[in-house]
């Protein structure tokens, strides 16, 4: 297959290439209802079909975003989404057509960088893409909780559109903020939290401190069973939550472990760093039931990428980056505590750009990349002064699920 046979998309063309990512997951395509909202999430040149014969057989698009990267900058960031290809067309380099045509139209189009879910951890890391962020998910039981504390602020429910509005000025005021963290785009929270309001019963809750409205959560209850059916329990679920400072966030979680007729509290996407278990008076009650990998990173623009984050101080190192798909990007960077350049030197460190995609936001040492033999190591001492000058001192985390 050839590139000639990737093509842009067109507003006609959107549901059927909704239907054909939708078929590649097992599903059934959208019914009308349900499409209203998918629609709003296409946008205009974003959205590509590879094509045999006329026919569509392979289909990916992105998001337009921002991403927060260490030290506070945010730069112009495609959340990729929707990837799929025919059940008989795989295996025969569609989508690698389809990534070839995208990461360069991205890259042409002003994006410093993309990111991605994975369903697969084989498929990404041929196209650049490094895992960079990583989350936990959560199980409380609620009952031997015990909180130590009280909320100091008040948490209140809001119902319908009115707390949606609130949650999305809350959440766009606090994101992109953590690097690893991203805006949402127009018809995000019309397909990830109305779609599904009203069948699902989430709910809002907002908390408001001293200064305002300043954190929200949002969660489900799902019923359990307790009798002669059996015994299931009653679960929240927290889905979102977002806080403007740690008083704020104590509060939200202390108020969910309130509900009354709720066995446990699950939560999955949260922070690897979340101190949920220092809340309770039984820090076991609060298990860690997994983590897993969030962010697949992918540097598009990778003298921009390099040049947007800070880095501690400490000995500059030279990187060698290898970049197939985007060849300009590879070469030799010379990294200081003060900014970037791009050299002609002897790297120090060779790897290729989704190794160096995965150490970008700092979530994972060169050390570790090095023993794991994800990179080559010519001056085994620039180990150390890359470690310090990427480090930071919050792992990087997302927190949107797209
Ligand atoms: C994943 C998917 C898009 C791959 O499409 P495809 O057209 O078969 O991929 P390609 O033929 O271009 O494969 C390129 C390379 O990736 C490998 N690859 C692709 N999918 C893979 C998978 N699921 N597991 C392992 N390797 C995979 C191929 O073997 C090939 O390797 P090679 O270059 O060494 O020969 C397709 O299998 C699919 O639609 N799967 C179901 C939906 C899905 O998982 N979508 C991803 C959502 S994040």
């Amino acid at each position: 297959m050839t590139d000639h046979d990737v093509r842009v998309l067109d507003d006609s063309q959107y549901r059927s290439a909704h239907t054909l990512f939708r078929g590649t997951l097992h599903h059934t395509p959208a019914p009308d209802d349900q499409w209203e909202f998918a629609r709003e999430t296409y946008h205009e040149g974003r959205a590509f079909g590879a094509f045999v014969d006329g026919e569509m057989v392979g289909t990916l698009q992105s998001f337009p975003s921002a991403l927060a990267v260490p030290g506070g900058a945010v730069v112009r960031h495609a959340a990729v989404s929707r990837v799929g290809v025919r059940a008989d067309w795989t295996r025969r380099g569609v989508l690698s057509a389809l990534q070839r045509t995208q990461l360069r139209a991205m890259r042409e189009d002003g994006d410093v960088a993309a990111t991605l879910r994975a369903s697969e951890t084989a498929i990404y890391g041929r196209y650049g893409y490094g895992v960079a962020t990583r989350y936990r998910s959560l199980r409380i039981d609620r009952r031997k909780a015990a909180p130590r504390t009280r909320p100091v602020g008040r948490v209140r429910l809001v119902e319908g559109e009115a707390g949606e509005r609130i949650a999305r000025e809350l959440f766009d005021a606090l994101s992109p903020g953590r690097a690893g963290t991203i805006s949402r785009w127009p018809g995000w929270w019309g397909l990830s939290i109305r779609r599904v309001a009203a069948e699902e019963n989430l709910k809002i809750a907002v908390r408001s401190g001293e200064s305002g409205d300043d954190g929200f959560v949002v969660f489900r209850v799902v019923p359990g069973e307790h009798g002669f059916t059996g015994e299931k329990p009653t679960t929240l679920i927290v889905m979102d939550l977002w806080a403007r400072d740690a008083e704020a966030w104590a509060d939200l979680w202390l108020f969910v472990l309130g509900v009354d007729l709720v066995d446990e509290v699950t939560s999955y996407g949260r922070p690897v760093d979340e101190p949920v278990a220092w809340l309770l008076g039984d820090r076991r009650a609060c298990r860690v039931e997994g983590e897993t990998d969030e962010t697949w990173l992918r540097l598009l623009d990778l003298p921009a990428a390099l040049s947007a984050r800070t880095y501690r101080p400490a000995e500059p190192v030279v990187l060698g980056v290898r970049d197939v798909y985007l060849p300009e990007n590879a070469g030799a960077y010379r990294i200081t505590g003060d900014g970037v350049t791009r050299v002609d030197d002897t790297p120090d460190l060779i790897l290729d750009v989704d190794v160096l995609g995965s150490a970008y936001l700092g979530d994972v040492t060169f050390t570790a990349l090095a023993d794991s033999r994800r990179l080559e190591v010519v001056d085994r001492a620039a180990l150390a002064r890359a470690d310090a000058l990427f480090a930071v001192s919050r792992p990087p985390w997302c927190g949107t699920y797209f």
